[in-house]
């Protein structure tokens, strides 16, 4: 069987979300096991689990808690829920199906790191989720597995449900960190890393939804378990969020190293009549790839040696119908939204290429504007104080890497070759004598 239903095996139960469902599914009980453990145990046991963050960029989550020191600072959890990238869509179902085991994961977590209050900063735009964590936070505080003495265990916290204002860069860990702060959410300078000087300048681990809510998992069935799924360096579970061109959009929970080809088996295929064009393996910041690609294993390894990066495992699915540079300025019009405006390559970058993009897409683009984009492009890519940069650079750079020719039409052709809106037009101009493609290409 290739799905693997764990932290989506009963979101389909009728109000799931309850403490009452929660405990019917065994909910808590791995918070019970945890405090007769030391918080060290606890590292280690998450530490050779392999557990890897589900954020994006798949850093050891184990490792991560080792690295608060053990000092007299207060030390704080940060649960990251702001979940903004297009097409990343897997933390939003999770609160609202099964609140309780992310707030089980915070304070496993914060027991491990020795951390006195939780927060949860959730993205401020999405109201259910909030009155659901706030509905579930009370829940827990009833049934005394939060706030003093948790299960006689002389283990205190306090857990905070925070809602953001709304910026992608938000997501970022230190903005984040700056925005619960209450300042304006701009990327802080690293190091110093916030494990060593976080939230107030003290400890901090700063961990995404999923990532936490797959602690009491491994806690309750153990090390062997989790890496009885996946690959050596990536093992376990994972939601896998198939959006766009296919028949059965929705969340699949797979081994990782799953291949897109049999996730879409799972999903009905690309909707029919239509075939695969393009696809992004983690949200619009990663590289985007195509029906060459469909084998390649679904793991942090996989998807690098393919040239992209596994990101959050947002699988946004284009069918042919889809033009690409239009896509592409579409996410480069986000990007440039919400740059902060912190380092000159993003704030500046994100601005030129939706003005010569735009260009492009409506066919007053030249050969020159190709190289144009790739140029400013490069200058974002390991160029700019945080990930935003690249992320917006990496549509573009890929894009042209598989898809060049189309950006050659639209310049030979004067406009779209695939929009039906402008069917008209594009008869009359596609009737003009047309350029030489070989005039275009670098
Ligand atoms: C622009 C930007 C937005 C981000 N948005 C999110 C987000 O919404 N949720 C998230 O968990 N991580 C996001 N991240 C990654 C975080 O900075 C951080 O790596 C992550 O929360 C760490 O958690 P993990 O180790 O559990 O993956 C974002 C990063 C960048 C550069
Ligand atoms: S890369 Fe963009 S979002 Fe990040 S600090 Fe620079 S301007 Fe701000």
């Amino acid at each position: 069987m290739l799905l693997t239903p764990v932290l989506s095996r009963y979101w389909d139960e009728p109000r799931s979300w309850t403490l009452d469902t929660y405990r019917r599914h065994a909910g808590y009980s791995a918070l019970a096991t945890a405090l007769r453990m030391s918080p060290t145990e606890i590292i280690e046991l998450i530490t050779d689990s392999g557990l890897r963050g589900r954020g994006g960029a798949g850093f050891s989550t184990g490792t991560k808690w080792s690295f608060v020191p053990r000092d007299g600072k207060p030390h704080y959890l940060v649960v990251n829920a702001d979940e903004s990238e297009p097409g990343t869509c897997k933390d939003i179902p999770l609160m609202l199906a099964t609140p309780h085991a992310l707030i089980e994961g915070a304070i496993i977590a914060a027991y491990a790191i020795g951390a006195g209050y939780a927060f949860i900063y959730v993205r401020g735009e999405v109201i259910p989720v909030l009155r659901r964590l706030h509905a579930a936070a009370a829940e827990t505080y009833a049934a005394g597995y939060l706030g003093h003495n948790i299960l006689d265990s002389g283990y205190d916290l306090e857990l905070i449900v925070h809602a953001g204002a709304g910026a992608y860069i938000c997501g970022e860990e230190t903005a984040l960190l700056d925005s619960l702060e209450g300042r304006r959410g701009q990327p802080r300078l690293r190091p110093p890393f916030p494990a060593v000087a976080g939230l107030y300048a003290c400890p901090t681990v700063v961990n995404n939804v999923e990532t936490i809510a797959s602690v009491p998992p491994i806690i309750e069935h153990g090390v062997d378990w989790f890496r009885s799924m996946g690959s050596k360096k990536s093992p376990g579970c994972t939601l896998y969020s198939l959006t766009g061109h296919v028949t059965n959009p929705g969340q699949y929970e797979a081994p990782l190293g799953v291949p897109l080809r049999e996730l879409l088996d799972c999903a009905g295929g690309v909707r029919a009549g239509h075939r695969l064009k393009f696809w992004t393996p983690g949200g619009s910041s990663t590289p985007l790839l195509t029906d060459a690609h469909l084998d390649i294993p679904l793991d942090y390894e996989g998807v690098a040696a393919a040239g992209s990066m596994l990101g959050t495992k947002a699988l946004q699915i284009f069918d042919d119908t889809t033009c690409v540079v239009r896509a592409v300025l579409r996410w480069t019009e986000f990007y440039a939204h919400e740059s902060c405006g912190k380092c000159t390559p993003c704030r500046e970058g994100t601005y030129w290429l939706v003005r010569v993009l735009e260009r492009l897409e409506a066919g007053r683009g030249t050969a020159a504007d190709l190289a144009k984009v790739l140029d400013i492009a490069d200058s974002m890519l390991g160029k700019s104080f945080c990930a935003l940069g690249d992320g917006a650079a990496s549509p573009i750079i890929s894009s042209l890497k598989y898809f060049r020719d189309e950006y050659i039409a639209h310049i030979a052709h004067g406009g779209c070759p695939f929009d039906p809106y402008q069917s008209t037009v594009m008869a009359t101009r596609l009737s003009e004598p047309v350029r030489p493609v070989a005039a275009y290409a670098r």
